[in-house]
């Protein structure tokens, strides 16, 4: 693909997303009104999947991008889910595989299928505060600041190298709603930027 801005051209490399979220997608929403509004020339987003009937997939129906929900309770185990979403995911072709709030650690089959390939946003400064609770967690911890991170998904509870990150102060007002509203705004724009560097590295 090929832009031309101040008189020059410029080349950006295609790249293909899958993604994955749990809930209400908002920062799904907001990667795909960037791309939209051409923010990621060459980036775009071939399928999103839910491991439950996830609210956020209608920001990708909308738009005509394939969906699938692999309901993780439909299965007797965490390996039979995995098959299921590997079979899933194996229905497109793509650079990346983003976690956009799945809420669910990824099975093993998974992560071998895609090495060095899975990107995941988290609500904290990483290490700090991993696993499914970071903003309740700093809360409770009382700390003056917590963060957003970018890492690329490992086999444990959000370990594994961390691709970017960003300090965000905790107000003394501070619900934890209003904290993770404030977080999510740090986390899409760290994505944005990952995914610039991915492309760039292609
Ligand atoms: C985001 O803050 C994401 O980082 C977090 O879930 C939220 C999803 O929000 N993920 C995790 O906590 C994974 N450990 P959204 O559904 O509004 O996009």
């Amino acid at each position: 693909m090929t832009l031309v801005a101040d008189g020059e051209a410029h080349s950006f490399k295609p790249m293909k997303l899958a993604v994955l979220i749990s809930g209400t997608g908002s920062n799904l929403e907001a990667l795909l009104s960037a791309i939209d509004r051409g923010e990621l020339p060459g980036v775009e987003v071939v399928a999103v999947g839910a491991d439950r009937e996830a609210e956020g997939l209608q920001h990708a129906s909308i738009r005509d991008i394939p969906t699938f929900t692999v309901p993780f309770r439909g299965y007797s185990s965490r390996t039979h889910w995995g098959e299921a979403l590997l079979e899933a995911l194996r229905a497109s072709e793509f650079d990346y595989l983003i976690l956009s709030g799945l809420m669910r650690l990824l099975p093993k089959q998974v992560l071998d299928a895609y090495p060095n390939r899975i990107i995941n946003t988290h609500p904290a400064y990483l290490p700090e505060f991993p696993g499914a609770h970071a903003v309740r967690d700093a809360l409770a911890a009382g700390v003056t600041e917590t963060g957003a991170s970018v890492i690329e998904v490992a086999p444990g509870v959000d370990d594994g190298p961390i691709l970017a990150r960003e300090r965000i102060p905790v107000l003394a007002s501070d619900t934890e709603e209003a904290l993770h509203g404030r977080i999510k705004i740090v986390e899409r724009r760290l994505l944005l930027q990952v995914l610039k560097d991915l492309q760039e590295k292609l």
